[in-house]
């Protein structure tokens, strides 16, 4: 290793760590294992040595350089958002102390969680939730406040209404067909046929095949519209919306901006939701996770060694729920 990591600021000079480094953007053969710097945490920041990494289509995108806009050039490169471990340094002004479990998800543009070590700021990570694996757990953290943020902030879910959650049987779609469940919503979930005994178990009132069904010939009406898998738009399913519904898309692109921006003074609304990760988001789903009324699907663990098998799966589109890298 000749370059040092992005976060330089923080480098202590003397103690290394094995990472997953990318030196340019690529397919997932450009994912190399690293000795690197291990990173040293400021007052706001505890020291997290990672048990376990979630995967997330956004790491993809980073490692492809579709987000090189916000990524930079500047190599190598740690990518990675979702992290379990255990705290190492508890930091100055941090309530966590040395020996906690906890689980976060890295704010940063590119990320830095595919390391024996992550330094996180505070109020980025909580204690992991008691009733499951950490391997378990490390796959919560993005998509479960992705779900959240995306029906509870920006569509406002009330118990009683209609929601419809397109894309239900992946990452994202398996947290939110149940949080809004718990949001006390009517749930239709789209997914396609090889998956709907898993959604219906999650809680769905009523699940629609893709493969049979075309969403826009649909005759009900939702008060949201959970576009999780991103393949519609808000001119194509804006129709459904009762009077003052909210269509909810994941994926940036200039559409959804311009969507977002004609309808913001329109009664039904097109959002983008950008996930952050807040500890109190995440104490809130530790609570439903440990009450039981909240289930974590793990499809498949790798070794961190195996990442970029782990890359090629996501990137089929297929994926039962979450995937998640041991680091060992
Ligand atoms: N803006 C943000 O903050 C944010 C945050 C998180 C995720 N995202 C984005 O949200 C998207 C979904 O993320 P994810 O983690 O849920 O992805 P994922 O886990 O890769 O999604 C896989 C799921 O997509 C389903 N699927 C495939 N084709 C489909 C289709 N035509 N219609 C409906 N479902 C289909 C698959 O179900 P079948 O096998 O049944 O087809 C599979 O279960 C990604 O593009 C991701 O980048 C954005």
């Amino acid at each position: 290793m000749s370059a040092l990591p992005q976060y330089g600021k923080h480098l202590h000079p003397r103690e290394t760590m094995r990472a997953i480094v990318i030196d340019r953007y690529g397919g997932p053969d450009v994912l190399r294992l690293a000795t690197v710097p291990r990173p040293v945490p400021t007052r706001r920041q505890v020291l997290v040595r990672t048990r376990f990494i979630g995967v997330n289509p956004k790491d993809v995108v980073v490692r492809k350089g579709k987000f090189k806009i916000a990524t930079g050039n500047k190599f190598p490169l740690i990518v990675g958002h979702d992290i379990a471990g255990e705290v190492v340094d508890a930091g100055l002004s941090c309530d966590f102390a040395e020996g906690d479990l906890v689980y976060g998800m890295i704010n940063d543009r590119a990320g830095r969680a595919y390391a024996e070590y992550a330094a996180v700021d505070c109020r980025q990570i909580a204690k992991a939730p008691s009733s499951i694996e950490l391997r378990v757990a490390a796959a919560v953290p993005l998509a479960s406040q992705t779900a959240l943020q995306a029906l509870r902030d920006n569509a406002q879910v009330k118990p009683g209404q209609n929601v419809l959650i397109n894309g239900a049987s992946g990452g994202v779609g398996v947290f939110a067909v149940q949080i809004a469940k718990i949001l006390g919503a009517n749930v239709t979930a789209v997914c396609s046929h090889r998956n709907v005994e898993l959604v219906n178990e999650l809680g769905a009132d009523r699940v629609i095949d893709y493969t049979k069904t075309d969403l826009v010939d649909l005759e009900e009406r939702f008060d949201a519209i959970f576009d999780v898998f991103g393949n519609y738009c808000f001119d194509q399913l804006k129709h459904l919306l009762t009077p003052r519904g909210t269509y909810v898309h994941t994926i940036p692109s200039s559409r959804i901006f311009k969507d977002v921006a004609r309808t913001v003074v329109r009664r039904r609304r097109a959002k983008l939701v950008i996930v952050r990760s807040r500890s109190a988001q995440l104490d809130w789903i530790r609570q439903q996770i440990d009450a039981g009324s909240l289930r974590v699907v793990v499809d498949r663990s790798f070794s961190l060694n195996d990442v970029a098998e782990a890359h090629r799966y996501m990137e089929t589109k297929r994926a039962r729920g979450k995937v998640v890298l041991e680091v060992g």
